[in-house]
């Protein structure tokens, strides 16, 4: 499994090591990483790609994942892993105009890339403000993923 994070002020960071140890309890292997440090080849051969991002603005553009994530993205248009199983956590505010906009950049790409969301994605409002309820929903959205892992 691929777990790709990128954060700005840590809560994806804290969030991704969350969702990766649980998997881990579970008997999966879990490469954690940086988007900057993966490419399309690793994409294609790992049995399910999770990306983990803030929102944040890009080029003017509010709502968008974190800069990190901008040359891996493009370097998949145009390209197809099809029936790849993914899996999306964005944390965000939802003071912002685009609550948790990054995740619904990152859903666009699995779209174009004819792969297979496998759990509904995760968005977390306020992270460092509501931790305790805030990481129970990770532990509760990663049991999802586990059995959905289970049964595909
Ligand atoms: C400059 C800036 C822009 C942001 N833009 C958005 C946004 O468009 N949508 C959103 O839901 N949250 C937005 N946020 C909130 C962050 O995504 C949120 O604080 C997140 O928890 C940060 O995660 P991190 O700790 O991993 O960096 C923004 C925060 C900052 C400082």
């Amino acid at each position: 499994m691929l777990l790709l994070y990128a954060t700005n002020s840590g809560g994806t960071q804290q969030v991704s090591q969350m969702v990766a140890s649980l998997l881990q309890e579970n008997g999966h292997t879990v490469s954690v990483k940086n988007p900057k440090e993966s490419n399309a080849d690793e994409l294609s051969v790992a049995g399910l790609i999770i990306f983990a991002s803030p929102s944040w603005d890009y080029q003017d553009k509010e709502g968008m994942p974190h800069e990190d994530f901008i040359s891996l993205l493009e370097s998949l248009k145009g390209k197809t892993l099809e029936n790849k199983p993914f899996a999306i956590v964005g944390l965000g505010d939802s003071s912002y105009a685009h609550f948790c906009g990054a995740v619904d950049e990152f859903e666009k790409v699995v779209q174009n890339l004819k792969g297979k969301l496998i759990v509904p994605s995760l968005k977390i409002d306020g992270y460092y403000l509501h931790m305790d309820e805030n990481n129970q929903a990770v532990r509760d959205w990663t049991s999802k993923l586990l059995a959905a892992l289970s049964t595909s």
